[in-house]
């Protein structure tokens, strides 16, 4: 059986039919991200109230952490349809006109991916966004003629893993930004007692501790490491997903104390052993671990970063003390190579617009050439 990695960041076919039945449909449903909630509701409750749509609105934040669920719930407050669609779907103008004709006043448009726009879309969508206008050209050559489109007002919600990606033109136009961080171990318990009632597996509290403890602050690892963890409960206990169970299914998949899982190891070991704890370039660590760059930039840097195993400096990515300390590495004498300007020293669960903005090779060190 080929076991998806747990840090995989998109969902298996089969794992979308659980995401639909477990995802919140209400803020009342949707645990952590206080801060966020409140505005959220806050902002909902001002444009209801004014009898007006939302503002557009981005969501950011790593895979897995709540985004296209959020992008639910807000248009069910709002009382409004939800049209999706993601970026690099929309390939020419006519397929956002398409979509665009048909939304309704007020309406949500979500475009997930919405970094990966094709220019020309994303040109179209500026008069869209601003005016709710489209202007269309229709034909090529003599017979060429522009369409002007009023639309309705609608509400676009616009979701990243990679904010730092997105024109400045595209992201001025949307008033409302929201960043979604890790969520924290009580958070994660929540989320993960709450998927237990609606799958209806029996969990103790500890086991349910365990797997929330190790689901690095996202509910999509959480809900797929409890999924393992009732097979394991099915077939080797008595259904009961306990503490020892949820060990025993963590460490089947590779997940260490931590919530580390093989790619994660790998990386920090290829920091520490290949080159010297570090500065090294995205690139080069990509070719040490077989991965490629900009899964390990999104998944698996963001926590490790939280976890104070790495820094993303401005010469390329260094291992911490705390790195040796847990892969039992001797540190060099003078300590890790921290010289250079920090660019990313995430604090867990603070604001930190840098952590995703930085694009392939600025600014982090990148090394020329390696690509
Ligand atoms: N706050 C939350 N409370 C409970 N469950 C949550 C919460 N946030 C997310 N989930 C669960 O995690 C799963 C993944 O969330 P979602 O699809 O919204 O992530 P995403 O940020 O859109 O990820 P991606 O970047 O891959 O699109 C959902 O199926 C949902 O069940
Ligand atoms: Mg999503």
């Amino acid at each position: 059986m080929a076991e998806p990695r747990v840090t995989a960041p998109k969902p298996t076919r089969e794992e979308l039919e659980y995401e639909e039945v477990l995802r919140p449909r209400s803020f009342e449903e949707f645990a952590g991200q206080q801060e966020v909630v409140e505005n959220l509701r806050l902002f909902i409750q001002a444009a209801l109230q004014r009898g007006e749509p939302l503002d557009h609105l981005l969501l950011s934040g790593p895979p897995g952490l709540g985004k296209t669920t959020l992008a639910h719930i807000v248009a069910n407050e709002m009382g409004v349809e939800r049209r999706a669609t993601s970026g690099p779907v929309m390939e020419r103008p006519g397929d956002l006109a398409g979509l665009l004709t048909g939304v309704g006043e007020g309406d949500v448009l979500f475009i997930d991916e919405v970094h990966r726009l094709s220019p020309v879309v994303e040109e179209y969508l500026y008069s869209a966004m601003e005016d709710y206008r489209l202007d269309i050209l229709i034909d090529r050559g003599p017979s060429a003629r522009s369409v002007k489109l009023n639309l309705n007002r609608f509400t676009l919600i616009g979701a990243t893993t990679r904010a730092g990606m997105l024109t400045g033109a595209l992201r001025a136009r949307f008033g409302l930004t929201i960043r979604l961080d890790f969520y924290c171990s009580e958070e994660m318990a929540t989320i993960v007692e709450r998927s237990a009632r609606v799958l209806n597996v029996e969990l103790e509290p500890e086991g349910g501790r365990e797997i929330a403890g190790r689901s690095r602050g996202t509910p999509r690892i959480a809900n797929r490491l409890l999924r393992r963890a009732r097979d394991v409960a099915q077939v080797r206990g008595e259904g009961v997903i306990t503490r020892e169970i949820a060990d025993e299914a963590l460490n089947m998949l590779g997940v260490d104390g931590r919530g580390l899982d093989e790619m994660d190891r790998r990386l920090m070991l290829a920091i520490l052993d290949k080159f010297d704890g570090g500065p090294v370039g995205l690139n080069s660590l990509a070719v040490a671990v077989g991965e490629e760059g900009e899964t390990l930039e999104v998944v698996h840097e963001p926590y490790l970063i939280q976890e104070g195993l790495l820094h993303r400096t401005s010469r390329g990515r260094v291992a911490t003390t705390q790195a040796y300390a847990y892969f039992d590495r001797e540190p060099p004498s003078e300590g890790p190579d921290l010289r250079g300007e920090q660019v990313d020293r995430q604090q867990p669960n603070t604001q930190h617009p840098n952590l995703f903005e930085d694009e392939p090779g600025k600014g982090a060190g990148e090394e020329s050439g390696s690509a």
